[in-house]
């Protein structure tokens, strides 16, 4: 009993030791309203990906429920203002149940970043059919007749599903390499995984898929994926970052195949891109500077409203 108690105080007597022993500068560059231990120049870096997360939560809750966050977790908005034109999707069974886990992974994903720094609320975004048929017309080069309709069909969410997670995958794996933190980093890695697996999820079942016509249209999917990838590379002008579910054969794995139901560099290693680059993409016209698209005021946090401030 006795040397228990003696254990005891010298643990107290080392602890209060090495609290001292912490310069205190360490704890001057934490996040301020965080006792986590996130430097200060980690903040914005963590902070930018709730843009997209916020997106990838509403389209996938609606798509599945037909309602989004002011009804399955309000707290979250930090009342934001609601999404505009989302709605539920027209899905079977078994891709209701996938984008539903999708959906509630998001929600996840918003508590894990609000956990760690303060956040921003929900910026507004343009989830209506018409800002994703804009995005479908500008890929091809004119306008689709009947204009593409995410929600009206199983095939075309998948299709529209495409354009999202891949998104921030590029984004998580671009960050990583900035932060400082370990608390970031192991954030970061966590939320990377879970995103790459959506996208294989979503490019997966379009590849069981890829010559199947996409309806009334005369194109297939593939055809759909090459010219969003080749789209997204075009807004974010920083060369090859994007890859539809078949490519030229030098363009595969090793330079020795077509099929390409992950997208990777010449290594098969994740593509990485900057805050920058994936405004350009969001806001669909190519300058970080001009909000557009899914983002009509542009997306919030400290790195979005430099841009916007700057033009
Ligand atoms: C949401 O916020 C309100 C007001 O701050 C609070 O009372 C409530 O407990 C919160 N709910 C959740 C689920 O966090
Ligand atoms: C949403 O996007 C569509 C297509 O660009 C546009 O017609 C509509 O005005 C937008 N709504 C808002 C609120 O920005």
């Amino acid at each position: 009993m006795a040397f228990t108690n003696f254990m005891a105080t010298t643990s107290m007597a080392l602890f209060y030791l090495l609290l001292l022993l912490i310069p205190s500068s360490n704890c001057a560059d934490l996040d301020s309203h965080h006792d986590h231990e996130v430097p200060k120049s980690d903040v914005d870096l963590l902070e930018f990906p709730l843009n997209l997360e916020y997106f990838e939560a509403e389209l996938f809750l609606y798509a599945s429920l037909g309602y989004g966050l002011d009804k399955v977790a309000p707290n979250l908005t930090l009342g934001g203002p609601s999404p505009v034109g989302a709605r539920a999707a027209n899905l079977g069974p078994l891709i209701k149940d996938i984008i539903l886990q999708f959906a509630y992974q998001e929600v996840g994903h918003l508590k894990a970043i609000k956990k760690t720094v303060k956040g921003f609320p929900r910026p507004l975004l343009n989830l209506s059919a018409d800002s994703f048929a804009q995005v479908v017309d500008k890929a091809f080069g004119y306008a689709l007749k009947p204009p593409f309709d995410p929600y009206a069909n199983e095939l075309n969410f998948l299709l529209a599903s495409y354009l999202v997670p891949y998104v921030g995958l590029t984004g998580y794996v671009g960050a990583n390499a900035k932060l400082q933190g370990s608390v970031s980093k192991r954030l970061v890695a966590g939320l990377l995984g879970v995103e790459s697996g959506q996208d294989a999820v979503i490019r997966a079942l379009l590849y069981e898929r890829a010559h199947k016509k996409v309806e009334p249209y005369e194109i297939i999917v593939a055809e759909f994926t090459n010219r969003f990838s080749e789209l997204r590379d075009r807004l974010g002008h920083d060369g090859l970052k994007d890859e539809g579910l078949v490519v030229p054969r030098h363009l595969g794995a090793e330079g020795k195949i077509e099929g390409n139901v992950l997208a990777g560099d010449v290594y098969s290693v994740a593509y990485d891109r900057t805050p920058e680059e994936i405004l350009r993409i969001v806001y669909g016209s190519g300058d970080a500077g001009v909000p557009g698209g899914f983002y009509p005021k542009g997306g919030d946090g400290g790195i979005a409203r430099s841009y916007l401030r700057s033009v």
